[in-house]
């Protein structure tokens, strides 16, 4: 059975690391905003995730949780018609991922890019959730038994595990699943949805690699929360190379940092690269950058005004955060449930 008989709804979610910055917000938040006019939406900050690599001093995470909450609203996103949540307080998705623990094999996980990068050469030395956390993060989908999932490219390989353990679950477990109840497949197969230019935008010092809130240059990315001088110096030091710019996209090739920029300048203004290169085709950098950087402050800066704002109001975000945890354990209890009784567990 498809996923077409499940009914459509998305989740996502942002650690809540620090240092959110325009690769977040252009490859999963502004996404997120646009989905809510079609779907239902489960938006979450997986404060359990940010725990896997260092644990955070506990005032420093209280905050970073908070700043992603804000930055999901600042950009658009609705807490009344949707659900915007902190992953802790909904106990189902630990309670979820203990049983992804024991569906997914230790091959797969073994398998995840992410992992081999964060945990670097002391692969011994790292903790057990930075390896479990795909199974942590598949429970966070299917909790909801979500269809759709707005992601940045990186998230990619994380998602097909998360079929596969959909799919592993419905297989072994379908004599169960049907004698429960339940018709044909238990859970859907998430979809990511990784759609735009700018589902991988690069480090604005070295465009091979990803931008990314661990980057130890912050002249490598832009934070959600830098101000206009800042965005314009990140912007005037971003690496480029010596040619003008193409006229068509297939002049982008082997041009990485060419084509991030583009990518960032299509995205924020939500045309096609071939759009931004028939204006800038055959112009210098020293004419292209100033624009995007004028293009990024326009932007960001309503947003990072309104964050700053929300930062100020601890307890509405907090308010907003344990209502939509109510409304997320109302979705997620029953399906819980229904895996126990699934699963053979008395309740
Ligand atoms: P995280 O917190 O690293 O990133 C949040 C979102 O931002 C996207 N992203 C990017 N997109 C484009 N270019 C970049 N340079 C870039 N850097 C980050 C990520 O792809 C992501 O969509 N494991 C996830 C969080 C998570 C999750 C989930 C996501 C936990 N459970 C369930 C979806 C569904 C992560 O670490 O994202």
């Amino acid at each position: 059975m498809s996923h077409t008989s499940f009914e459509q709804r998305v989740f996502s979610g942002v650690q809540p690391t620090g240092n959110l910055h325009l690769g977040n917000y252009l490859g999963a938040i502004v996404k997120f905003v646009a989905l809510q006019e079609t779907h239902n939406c489960l938006y979450c900050v997986v404060d359990q995730h940010a725990i896997t690599a260092d644990i955070q001093p506990p005032n420093v995470l209280k905050n970073n949780i908070r700043e992603v909450t804000a930055a999901f609203l600042a950009a658009g996103v609705d807490p009344k018609n949707h659900i915007v949540f902190n992953q802790s307080q909904v106990s189902e998705h630990a309670e979820l991922a203990w049983v992804f623990n024991c569906i997914a094999r230790i091959g797969w996980l073994n398998r995840m890019t992410q992992f081999k990068d964060k945990a670097g050469k002391n692969k011994e030395n790292a903790s057990v959730g930075l390896f479990s956390y795909p199974n942590l993060m598949a429970a966070d989908i299917l909790a909801y038994k979500a269809t759709h999932v707005p992601v940045g490219d990186d998230q990619k390989q994380h998602l097909e595990l998360a079929r596969d353990i959909a799919t592993k679950f419905n297989q072994d477990l379908a004599e169960a699943i049907r004698s429960c109840g339940h018709e044909g497949d238990f859970f859907p197969l998430p979809e990511p949805l990784i759609q735009g230019s700018a589902t991988r935008v690069m480090s604005l010092r070295d465009g091979s690699k990803k931008m990314s809130k661990s980057d130890p240059s912050d002249l490598s990315r832009i934070n959600l929360l830098d101000d206009a001088d800042t965005i314009m110096k990140k912007m005037r030091k971003a690496k480029t190379d010596a040619e003008a710019l193409p006229s068509g996209v297939d002049g982008l090739q082997g041009r990485a940092e060419a084509d991030n920029l583009v990518g960032i300048f299509a995205a924020l203004s939500n045309i096609s690269k071939q759009s931004v290169l028939n204006d800038f085709g055959g112009k210098q950098f020293s004419d292209f950058k100033p624009a995007l950087a004028e293009l990024a402050v326009t932007t960001l800066s309503p947003i990072a005004c309104e964050m700053k704002r929300l930062m100020n109001e601890p307890d509405y975000i907090d308010d907003i955060l344990r209502d939509g945890a109510h409304k997320a354990k109302t979705i997620a209890r029953p399906i819980m449930d229904d895996i126990k009784d699934i699963l053979g567990f008395i309740r």
